[in-house]
């Protein structure tokens, strides 16, 4: 191709390849760069695509882009974005934009914008969910900050997103690092639910009783009801994957270790530091890391024999139609964890972020897309206030009758000594947030006790401090 490039997209991963055919697809033309070059060849030896071409020169990449160029990056998060910037930034022109589209952390997006601002470059953090399929027919795209960069990439971010009902799963989400938050949130309820769904499947196998060949039916139709969502149906898929190295199913060969990259701890961090608690989240994290600890599990089971003998289900049918309702019951909680967080988050930072628009761009193309979230839209249209999804009039029912089966549904597992952290840690706070009363006054007595922290009381204004009568050494 002779004339120039439209977009520029470095690494050419298997995300950034399927993003450049994507993007190539919708009538875009693309030059891509990667240091690898086998990674070049591989795109370069398409012949189905003929408006993009791959580099492995930097210098010849930069200078097949239209100026004011827009170059897109898909390399892994952390200081491979700074080594490119850096590499990249002797070669460009002012006013070139840089479009960050990894899983990179919120405070170092922050860092670069203000950083090449001052050197008058534009750069945006874009959150791009969906996986390698996703990147190839439609993600979900989160941009944020510039919006003169954004304004020029937004009609190709509309032209290769993920559409539902025709509308794309983009929008515009707020300034600053607000992407990249966006896509950290979407993370952190991505390991809840995951975590809950792994939870279901121990119960249902260990006290249901279920094989896989049931477990597979049983997802199948939770697939086609209110739980219906991309996490559910490749769930259904999983149990029955033969294991083409081994003897009879996948699911029973891979190792109980869950591994992670770090989003999701990241957002339990910065909750903790905003103040905005996400307990199903943090769950999630924490029993990732504790599945991680597999030699110590194993020496561990020996030193405290369980009581083996769990009590099989009377009734599989109920069980599992009880796990269904507890299991959509703790995404409610989950998603009403994750959006407070996210106000709290717009709120504190300045973003600008608008729930109702994050809902609706997750309806399609991302990890966390399900039947749910067209709910949750129209919950925060009706009321951009909302402070919690659980107090809009659109759940408010479906969770008063999905309580009690929560509640039945996390005694068997606790009865039968079955983990179940992130659905205990919904039901607590649901629990803690519908409490007129909490016992935080006695801790605020301890404190006081111990280090003169000082209390305010429930009778009357004003901050006091008591004498304890009883000195305690
Ligand atoms: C997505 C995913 C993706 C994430 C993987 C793996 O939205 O497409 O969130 O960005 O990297 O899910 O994450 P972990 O390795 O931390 O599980």
């Amino acid at each position: 191709m002779s004339e120039l490039y439209s977009f520029g997209m470095i690494g050419l991963g298997t995300m950034g390849n399927n993003m450049v055919l994507n993007m190539s697809d919708h009538g875009y033309s693309v030059a891509g760069y990667d240091k690898n070059p086998a990674q070049v060849a591989e795109l370069n030896k398409l012949d189905t695509h003929d408006n993009i071409e791959a580099f492995d020169d930097i210098k010849a990449f930069v200078a097949s882009i239209k100026v004011p160029r827009t170059i897109l990056l898909l390399v892994p998060a952390g200081h491979i974005v700074d080594a490119v910037i850096e590499e990249l930034k002797p070669l460009l022109q002012k006013e070139d934009t840089i479009i960050d589209c990894g899983n990179s952390h919120f405070v170092d997006t922050q860092l670069r914008i203000d950083t090449l601002a001052k050197e008058g470059f534009h750069f945006m953090g874009l959150g791009v969910s969906g996986g390698e399929t996703g990147a190839r027919f439609g993600p979900s795209i989160m941009p944020g900050g510039d919006k003169t960069a954004y304004a020029r990439i937004s009609d190709m971010l509309a032209a290769v997103s993920a559409k539902v009902n025709g509308e794309p799963c983009t929008a515009y989400i707020g300034t600053g690092a607000a992407g990249h938050y966006v896509k950290m949130v979407h993370n952190g309820i991505e390991y809840a639910l995951m975590q809950l769904i792994s939870e279901s499947y121990h119960l249902l196998k260990v006290h249901g009783g279920f094989t896989n060949e049931e477990l597979n039916a049983v997802f199948t139709d939770w697939n086609k009801g209110k739980l219906q969502s991309f996490l559910i149906e490749i769930t259904s898929a999983i149990f029955l994957q033969p294991d083409e190295s081994g003897k009879g199913m996948l699911i029973d060969n891979i190792l109980d270790t869950a591994h992670q990259k770090g989003t999701g701890a990241w957002m339990s961090q910065d909750a903790m530091k905003i103040q905005s608690p996400i307990p199903a989240i943090d769950a999630a994290v924490t029993q990732r890391i504790l599945s991680s600890m597999k030699q110590d599990r194993v020496v561990a089971a020996r030193f405290f024999a369980k009581d083996n003998h769990i009590e099989k289900a009377a009734n599989k049918e109920t069980l599992a139609n009880d796990i269904e309702n507890a299991l959509y019951t703790a995404f409610i909680i989950t998603y009403s964890q994750g959006l407070a967080m996210l106000q709290q988050a717009s709120a504190t930072y300045n973003y600008g972020i608008d729930v109702a628009t994050v809902a609706s761009i997750w309806r399609g193309g991302c990890i966390i897309r399900a039947a749910i979230l067209k709910e949750i839209t129209t919950a925060y249209q009706n009321n951009a206030d909302l402070k919690n999804l659980m107090l809009s009039p659109e759940f408010s029912d479906t969770l008063k009758t999905g309580e009690p089966t929560l509640r039945r549904v996390i005694q068997k597992g606790l009865q039968y000594a079955i983990p179940m952290p992130s659905f205990s840690a919904c039901l607590n706070y649901f629990d803690s947030y519908f409490s007129e009363w909490l016992p935080a006054n006695l801790i605020q007595a301890q404190r006081d006790f111990f280090g003169a922290h000082t209390y305010e009381r429930a009778d009357k204004d004003g901050i006091f401090h008591t004498n304890w009568s009883q000195t305690i050494y």
